[in-house]
């Protein structure tokens, strides 16, 4: 793509990155893409905000070249040090010799750390503002959202608020960069929330923050630095962001995610007859195949919904481990107080009943059911699902 004015001397320098298959090394991004974006203002002091990744340096280059002489750059605004941001900062600190960086001071610790960047940092205090000459930049601190450093970058005479990765999504930019050119609202939210679980989750308190910090502040447009730029409904995604990092407090969905791995299709013949019951008990639920689905998309469902059930067999005397993993990473994403149950077939050992009861008692998990059974499920295991769906689904909906 070329670069895009989004308001008079303000100008969009993203790119798409669809090389990557996975992000952060962890999560699928192949199919979806993720957008770059970075931010050019030009003034009487010229401004560049956040900057692009090290695979993507000589295109970024480019694009800038065709705005600016980048010895012309009088500062570089790092928002955030993830290299998703800033990995092509050395070659940009070549061609902008003229540039000082500005940004927290963790910012600045962290520079140092991954770039040996020691000069040219300039550390800006929360509340801070710099003038441009016909513009004003203000910083605000947001740790946390998504590392220590991170902040956001408002300019103040147009309203436009630089917000890097908080209020981000995975998504390539279909052509358009704006929310209102979009065609297809609905995969670009869905794919902000799975971007919101994999990515933002395990912050959410401090998102909640700095979604407070900056409820008092006019915002026409907020720019982040992945996906689309909200001009015309950037209250949309402020709510959007309001809700997911709500979750981490109750108010979830009463849906369920039920969660199934099998070896031989015992443990998924028992899991089939659970979903209908839960499903004919009212309540929606989510289906995913651990054994095909990556965990990346079954995280923004534990994140949103109160119920989760998980079926997968004893393997080697342990849970399964791709199981194993769905549950590590529900830990590390701190999806806590959730109503569950575990169902799963087992041959000699049998410890993984013991793991999943020793794993909610950590993440305050609520367990309504947690059953074993002995190579293929027979009537007495089925004959008790009908009255645990309704135990289940009688849970989910009275849970806080
Ligand atoms: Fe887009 Fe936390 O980096």
């Amino acid at each position: 793509m070329q670069p895009r004015a989004i308001a008079e001397n303000i100008y969009w320098v993203g790119l798409n990155d669809r090389q990557t298959e996975l992000f952060e090394g962890l999560w699928p991004i192949k199919q979806s893409g993720v957008s770059l974006n970075s931010y050019l203002i030009l003034d009487k002091k010229n401004a560049l905000i956040d900057l692009s990744s090290d695979l993507m340096s000589e295109r970024y280059i480019h694009m800038l070249e065709q705005l600016i002489d980048l010895a012309k750059i009088d500062y570089i605004v790092l928002n955030h040090l993830e290299p998703d941001h800033t990995g092509a900062l050395l070659e940009i600190n070549r061609m902008a010799p003229n540039a000082i960086f500005l940004g927290t001071a963790k910012a600045r610790e962290i520079v140092a750390n991954f770039y040996d960047l020691k000069e040219k940092f300039r550390i800006v205090a929360d509340g801070e503002e710099i003038s441009l000459g016909s513009r004003t930049l203000k910083f605000a601190a947001i740790p946390f959202v998504h590392w220590p450093e991170t902040m956001v970058t408002y300019a103040m005479e147009d309203q436009i608020l630089f917000s890097c990765d908080a209020f981000g999504g995975y998504g390539s930019l279909p052509g358009v960069i704006f929310d209102d050119q979009c065609p297809d609202m609905p995969y670009m939210e869905k794919e902000a929330l799975r971007y919101y679980a994999n990515i933002v989750a395990a912050h959410s308190s401090h998102t909640k923050k700095a979604i407070e910090k900056l409820a008092n502040v006019p915002i026409k447009m907020i720019a982040p630095s992945h996906g689309l730029i909200w001009r015309k409904e950037p209250g949309r995604i402020l709510s959007l962001y309001n809700k997911w990092a709500d979750y981490a407090n109750g108010n979830r969905e009463k849906a369920v995610t039920l969660a199934f791995g099998s070896m031989y299709g015992n443990t998924r013949q028992y899991a089939e007859v659970v979903m209908q019951a839960v499903a004919e008990q009212g309540l929606s639920v989510e289906v995913f195949d651990i054994n095909t689905v990556h965990i990346s998309y079954i995280l923004p469902s534990m994140w949103k919904n109160q119920g989760i059930i998980l079926c997968a067999p004893t393997y080697e005397g342990s849970l399964f481990p791709i199981m194993s993993n769905v549950m590590n990473m529900a830990k590390i994403k701190k999806i806590t107080n959730r109503t569950t149950a575990y169902f799963g077939s087992y041959a000699w050992g049998s410890m993984a009943k013991k793991q999943f009861e020793t794993y909610c008692a950590e993440q305050n998990w609520t367990v309504i059911e947690n059953l074993q059974f002995f190579g293929k499920p027979k009537e007495p295991e089925f004959s008790v699902i009908p009255d645990f769906a309704k135990r289940f689904a009688e849970a989910v909906r009275n849970a806080a």
